[in-house]
């Protein structure tokens, strides 16, 4: 391949956009920052001018750059299935942000659509590049703990989501949240996740909670392993993401509370911070990600976090969900 730059675009200047865009820009080799696109035009010439790139009035105009080879989807899930196919006919290769659509049909599009232009599809599942979630992957892979039985996924957001009551839907906590849990459940425990229970609840004065904001989530996977996925949105004390994963010879524990080396010891106890924010939990893993991106893109090595990978963790979401609504096991399709 050339040893020009790659030129990439970013489409949604929000939280991760901008952490996508800052990333491409400062710490990818090889790759230069193009432009960024935002339907909020204000977001993007601001993150554009803070940034030294362009900023796109339109996407059919950022899609047409000739100076863009790639791009980074970073909009709302309800815009992935039609800016990651608009990306591929325009032949830009695609990384997608999870979830990388809100129903099959439309994941099925998207890969398609990916595979119909020849271009390359990676999706943001990015805790699989947190040094400490690769080690255990590379361990389980290795025998370490013998024969993985049982995974737990602990997924806890300081912050609540806003908005008026009724607003935020059911699937919302599994497709924006658990996602990221379904994905390390199938990865880490080299197997299919076959079939699910979910209760998913408003917990809390109703009156004031936007949508569900607890979901817990029973996994049965292919082998006869047996998962639980915990998800409170709200937590308050802090942004909360651990994994067990127990095998017939050991269990591996993957996640801690503290975000700083530093702790205080005094008569009244041992005392230390804690995480708050996910840029600040998985800031090394967004930034692996984005490098494994562009450098097997470089050298033409097929994507890690495949179209593939993010129909199967979208499909054990919706399974969830349907599990929740009827409160019954629901196999996974
Ligand atoms: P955000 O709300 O901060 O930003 C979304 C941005 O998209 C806004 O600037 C908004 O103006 C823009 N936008 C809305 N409609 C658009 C359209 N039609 N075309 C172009 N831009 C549009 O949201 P956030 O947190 O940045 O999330 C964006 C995506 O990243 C979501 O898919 C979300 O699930 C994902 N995400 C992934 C995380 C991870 O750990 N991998 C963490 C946080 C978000």
């Amino acid at each position: 391949m050339s040893s020009a730059p790659l030129g990439l675009a970013v489409i949604g200047t929000g939280a991760m956009g901008t952490r996508h865009a800052e990333n491409i820009l400062r710490a990818v080799p090889d790759a230069r920052l193009a432009a960024v696109y935002d339907v909020n035009a204000e977001s993007a010439a601001r993150v554009a001018s803070s940034l030294g790139c362009a900023h796109s009035p339109r996407l059919d105009e950022l899609l047409s750059r000739d100076d863009v080879q790639a791009v980074v989807i970073a909009s709302p899930p309800s815009f992935h299935a039609t800016h990651a196919i608009a990306a591929a006919r325009a032949g830009k290769h695609i990384f997608l942000e999870k979830p990388m659509a809100l129903t099959l049909p439309d994941a099925n599009a998207i890969i398609v659509a990916a595979e119909t232009a020849a271009v390359r599809l990676q999706i943001g599942f990015m805790r699989r590049y947190d040094p400490a979630y690769a080690d255990a992957q590379a361990r389980i892979r290795n025998g370490d703990i013998g024969e993985p039985r049982l995974f737990k996924g602990i997924d806890r957001d300081r912050d609540a989501p806003t908005g008026p009551p009724g607003s935020i839907s059911r699937a919302a906590i599994l497709t924006d949240s658990a996602i990221h849990d379904f994905d390390l459940a199938r990865w880490l425990m080299a197997d299919e996740v076959i079939a699910v229970r979910a209760t998913i609840a408003v917990v809390g004065d109703e009156r004031t909670i936007p949508g569900p904001n607890v979901a817990l989530v029973d996994l049965r996977f292919a082998r006869g392993s047996l998962g639980n996925v915990e998800v409170i949105q709200g937590a308050k004390y802090g942004y909360d993401i651990r994994a067990e994963i127990v095998g017939t010879e050991g269990t591996l524990l993957v996640g801690g509370h503290q975000k700083t080396a530093l702790q205080l010891l005094t008569v009244n106890g041992a005392h230390h911070d804690l995480t708050g924010h996910w840029l600040d939990r998985f800031g090394d893993a967004y930034l692996r990600e984005m490098r494994d991106f562009l450098v097997t893109m470089r050298d033409g090595r097929p994507p890690y976090v495949t179209g593939d990978d993010g129909r199967r963790a979208l499909a054990i979401a919706l399974a969830a969900d349907t599990a929740g609504e009827r409160g019954i096991e629901v196999a996974v399709s």
